[in-house]
């Protein structure tokens, strides 16, 4: 490409940082950015190396944000990323596609995956639809996953059941007992059974299913495993091949830190030619000598999924957002996440009426808390924490659940959660 491409590469490997030095740094410096530093881990003060994190996330301080399970913000880095490549590849009128490569090595080494194992999507929602979509399936054929599924989740199979008769089966998931997950699903299985998909970590109540375990119970039945990973990476260390699923689809912009619509599908690579790519175009073949009518070759590995110009700027940006959970240490920030959600149980459970619906044990939940109140309905308890005390949680509607949902990732702190406990005190007071 015409882009000075070892000096773009040079200044890439230095992150943001090495970027936006060439480019000077002093308007940022003015405009209050202090640097794009990773904060260095203390154990003789853990909060103000949080407070050093929460500090490279640009959020308004009107509110505070317990929502990261529906998008998450991205840290400075991120963005600055997004600007700089973005605006160097307009001033150099280049797709950049050629970065697709070095992100997608940074983002397979944090799934704990081989880069031909991985291609950039918009969000999960269009992963698990690859995956719908491609694998070979005849009417009468039997899909199952759980009643908690995501839209994103469930309407790419609720589509092929209306345009090719295949039948979805669901089950409750057990938010009690991990192994009950997997006989639920057993009891489903019939011969007709061909795909079994579980959101690793459920939406509406943060339930984390026991993957490899079911992962475990696909393979001894020969079924295709589908894992909607939008709730856990990010939040939680994940390893794709320690999983044992065949599929696992995930989005940037929630627990990652990625820019918004960013997300990564991940197919096992002896799994990979199972999948029928729907849509196809440039970059879908690396044969440059097509002569139609073809046929063409795809790709190897699962570039084949990623067709036509796309937005290099993102998927550099996506890889920064990886590599700065990396930086910051991934066990760290998920223990962070748990220790606040726990902080929130703990002073929830002291208000009367509060009911908790995700798992209290940490083999089964992770940063996700959702609660209700018979006091008051859900939609009410979300908009007075929100009028009442600036306060974004999200309401859950989903499958009558009639609940709140708060998120705790990196960024939020004890004193936030404090806040909010007190805050719904008083809304279920006045109540
Ligand atoms: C479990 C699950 N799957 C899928 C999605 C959809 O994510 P996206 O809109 O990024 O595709 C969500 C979003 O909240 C989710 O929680």
């Amino acid at each position: 490409m015409n882009l000075d491409r070892k000096t773009f590469l040079r200044r890439l490997g230095a992150g943001a940082a090495g970027l936006l030095a060439a480019r000077g740094l002093g308007a940022m410096e003015a405009d209050g950015y202090q640097s794009a530093v990773t904060p260095a881990w203390s154990g003789d003060d853990p909060e103000g190396f949080w407070r050093q994190v929460r500090v490279q996330f640009p959020m308004t301080p009107e509110r505070t944000y317990f929502n990261t399970g529906g998008l998450g913000p991205a840290p400075r880095r991120v963005l600055d990323m997004l600007t700089v490549a973005s605006r160097q590849l307009q001033e150099r009128v280049e797709t950049g596609h050629d970065f697709f490569e070095q992100a997608r090595a940074i983002v397979a080494g944090y799934l704990g995956a081989q880069p031909g194992e991985t291609c950039f999507v918009r969000n999960t929602t269009e992963g698990t639809c690859i995956v719908a979509d491609g694998l070979e399936l005849q009417a009468a054929d039997e899909v199952i996953f759980e009643t908690h599924a995501h839209p994103g989740g469930s309407f790419p199979w609720l589509n092929r059941q209306r345009t090719d008769g295949i039948v979805v089966k669901t089950f409750v998931p057990d938010p009690v007992n991990a192994a009950a997950n997997v006989e639920r699903i057993a009891a489903l299985i019939t011969p007709r059974t061909r795909v079994i998909q579980v959101s690793h970590l459920t939406s509406p109540t943060g339930i984390l299913l026991p993957v490899p375990a079911i992962a475990e119970l696909a393979r001894r039945h020969r079924l295709w495993f589908h894992v909607d990973g939008a709730q856990s990476a990010g939040m939680i260390p994940v390893n794709l091949p320690a999983l044992g699923c065949d599929s696992f689809a995930t989005s940037g912009h929630k627990w990652i830190g990625g820019p918004h619509e960013t997300g990564v599908l991940w197919i096992r690579a002896d799994r990979i030619e199972r999948v029928t790519p729907r849509h196809v175009g440039a970059y879908s073949s690396d044969d440059r000598n097509l002569n139609h009518p073809g046929p063409f070759l795809y790709s190897p590995g699962m570039k084949r999924f990623e067709y036509g110009t796309r937005n290099a700027a993102s998927v550099l940006a996506l890889a920064e957002a990886m590599r700065f959970q990396t930086e910051l240490g991934r066990d760290r920030i998920a223990a962070r996440g748990r220790a606040l959600a726990a902080r929130v149980r703990a002073g929830f459970e002291q208000i009367p009426g509060v009911e908790i619906l995700t798992p209290a044990d940490p083999a089964l939940s992770g940063s996700i808390l959702t609660f209700r109140s018979p006091k008051l309905p859900f939609g009410k308890i979300f908009e007075r924490l929100l009028a009442d005390h600036r306060l974004r949680c999200r309401p859950v509607s989903e499958v009558g659940l009639d609940a709140v949902r708060v998120s705790t990732h990196l960024f939020n702190s004890p004193e936030e959660c404090d806040r909010l406990v007190g805050a719904l005190g008083e809304v279920l007071k006045k109540a």
